[in-house]
C-alpha cells in the first residue's frame, strides 16, 4: 500500500522503516530537515540497532524521505508519528500533533479517501479532536499506540505483543481489514494478537500501560528504601515476587527511578486526565512522587559517605536515559550531573553509545555560559573516564559493566567507592576488590 508517515523521530522512523520492509510504498516526511537529509543518503539520525541496515536497504526505492507534504497526497494510509511533549503545566503538548495535521489538510484530496493513524501518544478525546480539523474531507481517523522500547525499537517493531488500534466505528469491517489484513499483515500472519476497540479505550490503553510500568517501578524503589533500613536485600525481593507469575518479574529493578522520553511525560498527562475528568488521581501521583524523591534519596546515600562534596570529581557512567540508546530526554544520568554540580562537583561522564556522548556533549555545551560547560567533560573510553575520580556513580541499567575489568578500574581510581544507582553490579564481586560498594536496597 502507499503509506505516509509523518514525522521521523524514534516511533516514526521505525514505523517508515518497518512498513518499507513490508514491500509497502512508503513516504516519511518531516519538518527537520536537516534529519531528512540524512535519511536520504541512508544515515540514521539516531542509535538503534539494526535501523541503518534496513533503512539502506530501502531508501530511494520503497521509502522516500522528504519535507514536502505534497507527497503526502497519492497514499492511502497516514501515520502521525510526532512528538506530543509535555506542557508547562504537565498536559500532553499537541501543537506538533495539530499543526501536521493543518500542514496534512492543505494537501489532501477532498475526493479521495485517506485512513489518518495516531501513533503518537495521546490523550483521551485526541482523536475526535483530528476527525473535527478533517471536516469536510473523506478521511476516518484511527488510534495506534505505539509499545516500541528504545534501544530495542526495530526488534519491537517486528515482534509486538500486541497491536492496538481504535476506530471511530469498531464494527467497519474495511477499516479492519486495510489494517489487519493489508498493512500489518506480516502480524498477523505471526499470530500478534489485535485488540480492536474505540478511539477512547485505545488511546488509554497507552496512559494506562505506561503508568502501570510505572509503578511497577516506583513500588519496587518504595520497598528499596525499606531494604536499606533493615538488612534485606531488594533483589531477592524482586526476584521472590516475580516468581509468581500474577507479578512478574520484569520492572521490578530497584534503582534511581525511571526518566525518557515517554514515562515522564505520560504519567504527568494520565494524572492531568484524571484532574480533568475531577477524578483524584492517588495512586499514579503517587507513582510520580516517589520517583521524584528517588534521585534525591540517591544523592543523600553519595552525600552522606562523603560528607562534603565540593571539588570532588566523579564518573559518571550512563549518560541517555537507558542502554543502547542516545536519547537524553529526562535521563536520570544528566539529571544527577546536574545535581551534582550544583554541589560543586566536578563530573567526567560516559556512555557505552557514541551519539548519546555526541548529545550530552552538546547539551552541557549549550549550556556553557551556566556552570556545567566547565565541570563536565564527557570521555570515549571507560578507562579514562573512571581515572582518579574519588568515586563512581552507575546511572544506567547495562549488563556490559559486569564484563569490564575492575581489577584495572580499582587501580585507576582514587577512591574505590561505588555508587549503582541501578543495581547492575555483582556486590560481592566488586567488594572484593577492595571497593566500598553502595546499591539501592542492598
Ligand atoms: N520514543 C519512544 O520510545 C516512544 C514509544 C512509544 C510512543 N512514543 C510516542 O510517539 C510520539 C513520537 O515520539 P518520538 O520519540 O518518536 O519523538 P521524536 O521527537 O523523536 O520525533 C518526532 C519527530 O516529529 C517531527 N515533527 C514535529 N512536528 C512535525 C510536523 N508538523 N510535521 C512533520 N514532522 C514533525 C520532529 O522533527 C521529529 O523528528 C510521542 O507521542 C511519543 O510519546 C514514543
Amino acid at each position: 500500500m502507499k503509506v505516509g508517515v509523518i514525522g521521523t523521530g524514534y516511533v516514526g522512523l521505525i514505523q517508515a522503516v518497518g512498513l518499507a520492509s513490508f514491500n509497502h510504498e512508503v513516504i516519511g516526511v518531516d519538518i527537520d530537515t536537516s534529519k531528512i537529509e540524512k535519511l536520504k543518503r541512508g544515515i540514521s539520525p539516531l542509535h538503534e540497532e539494526g535501523l541503518e541496515e534496513v533503512l539502506k536497504k530501502h531508501v530511494n526505492k520503497n521509502l522516500i524521505f522528504s519535507a514536502d507534504y505534497n507527497l503526502l497526497k497519492n497514499t492511502d494510509v497516514i501515520f502521525l508519528c510526532v512528538g506530543t511533549p509535555q506542557d508547562k503545566d504537565g498536559k500532553a503538548n499537541l501543537s506538533f500533533l495539530f499543526d501536521a495535521a493543518e500542514n496534512l489538510k492543505r494537501v489532501l484530496d477532498k475526493k479521495e479517501e485517506y485512513i489518518i493513524v495516531t501513533k503518537s501518544t495521546v490523550p483521551v478525546g485526541t482523536n475526535r479532536k483530528l476527525k473535527e480539523i478533517f471536516k469536510g474531507f473523506n478521511v476516518k481517523v484511527v488510534s495506534n499506540p505505539e509499545f516500541l522500547r528504545e534501544g530495542k525499537a526495530l526488534y519491537d517493531f517486528y515482534n509486538p505483543d500486541r497491536i492496538v488500534l481504535g476506530f471511530e466505528n469498531e464494527k467497519d469491517e474495511k477499516l479492519k481489514d486495510i489494517l489487519v489484513n493489508s498493512i500489518y499483515k506480516p502480524f498477523k500472519e505471526k499470530n500478534v494478537p489485535f485488540v480492536i476497540t474505540n478511539l477512547e479505550t485505545a488511546e488509554l490503553i497507552k496512559y494506562a500501560s505506561n503508568a502501570f510500568l510505572a509503578t511497577k517501578i516506583s513500588f519496587i524503589n518504595e520497598i528499596a528504601k525499606l531494604c536499606d533500613k533493615v538488612n534485606a536485600n531488594v533483589k531477592k525481593v524482586a526476584e521472590g515476587m516475580g516468581l509468581d507469575p500474577r507479578i512478574g518479574k520484569a520492572f521490578l529493578n530497584a534503582g534511581i527511578g525511571w526518566g525518557g522520553s515517554c514515562f515522564p511525560k505520560d504519567v504527568k498527562a494520565l494524572i492531568k486526565q484524571f484532574e480533568e475528568n475531577n477524578i483524584e488521581p492517588i495512586l499514579i501521583k503517587a507513582t510520580d512522587i516517589v520517583n521524584e524523591k528517588q534521585l534525591e534519596y540517591f544523592l543523600e546515600k553519595i552525600e552522606n559517605y562523603y560528607k562534603d562534596l565540593k571539588e570532588r570529581t566523579f564518573a559518571v557512567l550512563g549518560l541517555a536515559f537507558k542502554p543502547n540508546t542516545d536519547d537524553l530526554r529526562e535521563s536520570r544520568g544528566i539529571k544527577l550531573i546536574e545535581k551534582l554540580i550544583e554541589k560543586k562537583v566536578k563530573v567526567k561522564g560516559f556512555d557505552y553509545v557514541e551519539k548519546a556522548r555526541e548529545n550530552a556533549r552538546s547539551y552541557f555545551s549549550l549550556k556553557e555560559n551556566l556552570i556545567y560547560g566547565y565541570n563536565v567533560v564527557i570521555l570515549d573510553d571507560l578507562y579514562e573516564t573512571v581515572k582518579k575520580v574519588d568515586g563512581i556513580i552507575i546511572t544506567v541499567e547495562d549488563d556490559k559493566f559486569n564484563s569490564e575489568n575492575w581489577q584495572k578500574i580499582a587501580s585507576l581510581v582514587k577512591e574505590k567507592v561505588i555508587f549503582d544507582g541501578r543495581n547492575i553490579l555483582n556486590k560481592e564481586n566488586i567488594e572484593s576488590l577492595g571497593f566500598k560498594y553502595f546499591g539501592v536496597g542492598i
